[in-house]
């Protein structure tokens, strides 16, 4: 069997002369693939006489397990050259001095969040957390909105594909406020508390965005007014903006759980938005019907409440005009607040 020897050797010279794993592969293809010469060889055994097909048959066998062995033997020679090649090319010099870790900053969101925490908590207002995923009833209902009632639609609301025990969907909160139902009905007055947290509206512009964080305040108590109301709101904006030349401004306005209403307008001092204002807070004097839902007789107590936007304070006390910065994670930005 000369042709079992020859194609050995030329294999052989193949699988050495393979420089890369694609290259070996091809080769081995070529002499013990389906239609490799190898192959062919032991395919026309069928026409020899048996004697000379066993003594055939052992010779070809024996010279595919050499052949498997060489091309076992150059697959780890290739791989080692490689990783070889890689450990040179990646070689650690460990004489440079190191690059150092980044050092990371608080978002501006985070620190209006934490300076608004510590200003309340200051003039004795407790701080509370609750669900972002609101059943109706603390969203709406017990804050005066009857269902089906077209004062639902200030605020376009994400629904969740889940039920509460009255069979109506769940919902991510619109805004703070349910957290007013839901501390007022497991405290006794007086009730002072702020409740800050995400919120979500399908929103999305310059100064509004689908998932923004509000800072609810409430404070219930006998006699406690919308004079009050003005007094700490005006306090708080001093204290947060550093500042007592700031222009702040109680526009009339309406919310089903409050009356009267005010919306808290304030004017950009530097920024590209200079001189113009902007919304920053819902506000007014808890409605009855709503005290009467924290489970108080509103003969008895009174209060007032707010809802103010934290982006919307970040924006002023920064001077930026477009609160989806704070969103995008562009770290040129980010670096700023660092
Ligand atoms: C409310 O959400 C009322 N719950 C506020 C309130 C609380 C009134 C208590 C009375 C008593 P409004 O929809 O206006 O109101 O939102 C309040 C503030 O949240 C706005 O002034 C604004 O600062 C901020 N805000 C509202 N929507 C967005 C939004 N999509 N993106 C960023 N900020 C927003
Ligand atoms: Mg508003």
């Amino acid at each position: 069997m000369q042709d079992v020897e020859k194609i050995v050797a030329r294999a052989l010279g193949e699988f050495a002369a393979a420089q890369d794993p694609a290259a070996l592969e091809n080769a081995k293809a070529r002499f013990l693939g389906k239609s490799g010469e190898l192959t062919a060889l032991l395919k026309s055994l069928a026409v020899l006489a048996p004697d000379a097909r066993r003594s055939a048959g052992a010779a070809i066998n024996s010279a595919k397990a050499r052949l498997e062995q060489a091309l076992e033997d150059r697959r780890a020679a290739l791989a080692d050259a490689r990783m070889e090649a890689r450990l040179a090319e990646e070689a650690l010099d460990v004489t440079l001095p190191g690059r150092g870790r980044g050092r990371g900053g608080i978002h501006p969101i985070a620190r209006t969040w934490a300076r608004v925490e510590q200003i309340f908590r200051s003039i004795g207002f407790d701080v509370a957390d609750g669900p972002e995923i609101e059943t109706d009833w603390h969203n709406f209902t017990a804050l005066n909105n009857p269902e089906n009632h077209p004062a639902r639609s200030m605020q376009d609301t994400f629904y969740v594909d889940l039920k509460d025990a009255k069979g109506l969907p769940l919902l991510l909160r619109t805004h703070t406020s349910p957290m007013q139902v839901r501390y007022a009905r497991t405290h006794r007055p007086p009730i002072k508390v702020i409740a800050p947290g995400r919120t979500y509206r399908v929103d999305s512009d310059a100064t509004h965005s689908p998932m923004f964080h509000q800072v609810e305040g409430l404070w219930i108590d006998e006699g406690v007014s919308f004079a009050d109301l003005k007094g700490v709101f005006a306090d708080f904006m001093r204290r947060f903006f550093e500042s007592d030349d700031i222009e702040v401004r109680f526009r009339p306005s309406y919310f089903p759980f409050t009356e009267p209403s005010a919306e808290i307008d304030m004017k950009f001092d530097s920024g590209p938005l200079k001189g113009n204002w902007l919304e920053i807070s819902g506000s007014g004097q808890v409605h009855p019907a709503v005290v009467r839902n924290f489970g108080l007789d509103p003969e008895r107590y009174m209060g007032f409440a707010f809802g103010a936007g934290l982006e919307r304070l970040t924006m002023l006390r920064y001077g930026i005009d477009d609160l989806r910065l704070f969103f995008d994670g562009d770290l040129r930005f980010l670096r700023q607040f660092a």
